[in-house]
């Protein structure tokens, strides 16, 4: 049987095995942006669930660039430190690839970890400040972001770079630029959260592609580098799939090995229609404008929609969040599927399931 799922993938210089992603999930428990046992066990684990390619959490590349206090960094030499352990661990249990998804929260910094509210700080959790393109808030009652200066816009450029650099020194093989879901790069981007008078608001694109030249720099060609876009901001007057091909072109131009398009996010009050594949028809729409390749994103949990995505030509790989929190094996269950033999890590190879024997009588 062959399976579209199960065939390689060619992304920038490398290969991935299969075209199933395991997408990035902060996980909101590092200390000062530095990752520990937690980390050294979700992402040891996943890394053997047989999917392509395994993406580390949105990992931010200032400390006030973090969501949360809990967020992941990559800004400081001990962030690098602990964050080169559970990948040297990963390595130690996985062949499969690595990628890094490196970004910085703007006005949507300062926030609870999802189990505390997911609301801004209040005065006495440490808020701090936030920066984003213009003085405008997520939603009501959310920090007011300080309009970040020329200057400071290029330290941040610097400091992407600079995050960059760790991740190739630890040795991802892939890094994404989380350019959606409201975050800084996308605050430049939307019209909703950008009013700037200068040459960044004039042209909303100028930041991002600043960042994504300082990265296509210092990122190996022999890697591969990619960002995740948003396809709609759900909101009257914001981005839309248009804006997404335009971005999604520019990444391409500038070298860019991936798009995975996802969307929403950008403010408190967007209404986002939520429906099994709801963004695949975002990332088809890119797909057809670019010759880059494409991940399609959100509410993929049956191995036969996602095999349908990738066969019918809507995307080239697709990622899961949810469906491997819930389902590690995941990839290890599709597989059985299309009759496709994975390697099992030795010490779980008896759990097969298709070679049980009467193996159908106890499974749930
Ligand atoms: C626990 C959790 C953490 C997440 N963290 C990130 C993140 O770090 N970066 C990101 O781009 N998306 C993040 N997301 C969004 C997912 O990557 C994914 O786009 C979204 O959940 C939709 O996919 P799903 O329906 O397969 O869960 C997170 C989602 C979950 C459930």
């Amino acid at each position: 049987m062959t399976s579209a799922l199960f065939t390689p993938l060619q992304l920038g210089g490398i290969t991935l095995p299969n075209r199933i992603v395991v997408s990035p999930m902060c996980q909101y428990c590092a200390a000062d942006g530095s990752m520990h046992d937690w980390h050294f066990v979700h992402l040891g684990h996943l890394a053997y669930s047989g999917a392509g390619l395994l993406m580390v959490e949105a990992t931010h590349v200032t400390r006030e660039g973090r969501i949360t206090h809990g967020c992941s960094g990559l800004y400081s030499d001990k962030n690098e430190a602990a964050l080169s352990r559970v990948i040297h661990h990963v390595r130690s249990v996985s062949k499969n690839p690595v990628g890094l998804q490196l970004g910085h929260a703007g006005r949507k910094g300062s926030s609870q970890v999802p189990w505390e509210g997911r609301q801004h700080l209040g005065a006495q959790e440490s808020p701090w400040q936030t920066v984003a393109p213009s003085p405008i808030p997520f939603g009501e009652g959310w920090h007011v972001p300080r309009e970040l200066s020329t200057r400071e816009i290029s330290d941040l450029v610097e400091a992407f770079a600079g995050s960059a650099a760790r991740a190739k020194r630890i040795g991802f093989d892939v890094l994404e630029l989380h350019s959606a879901h409201g975050y800084l790069l996308h605050q430049f981007l939307s019209p909703l959260s950008n009013r700037r008078r200068d040459a960044y608001g004039e042209d909303r694109m100028k930041f991002p592609l600043e960042v994504v030249r300082a990265v296509r720099q210092v990122w190996p060609k022999d890697r591969a580098l990619g960002a995740r876009i948003s396809g709609s901001d759900w909101i009257e007057g914001g981005l839309g799939p248009d804006d997404a091909v335009a971005y999604a072109q520019a990444l391409e131009r500038a070298g860019f090995d991936y798009v995975c398009v996802s969307s929403g996010s950008l403010a408190a009050h967007a209404q986002v229609k939520v429906a099994p594949g709801y963004q695949v028809v975002f990332a088809e729409k890119v797909k057809k404008s670019v010759t880059m390749k494409v991940r399609a994103v959100g509410m993929i949990a049956d191995p036969a929609q996602a095999e349908a995505i990738l066969a019918e030509g809507k995307a080239d790989m697709v990622a899961m969040a949810r469906a491997f929190l819930d389902n590690p094996r995941w990839a290890w269950h599709a597989a059985q599927r299309y009759g496709i033999k994975l390697d099992y890590p030795p010490q779980y190879a008896r759990s097969r399931y298709d070679q049980w024997p009467g193996a159908k009588l106890v499974r749930p």
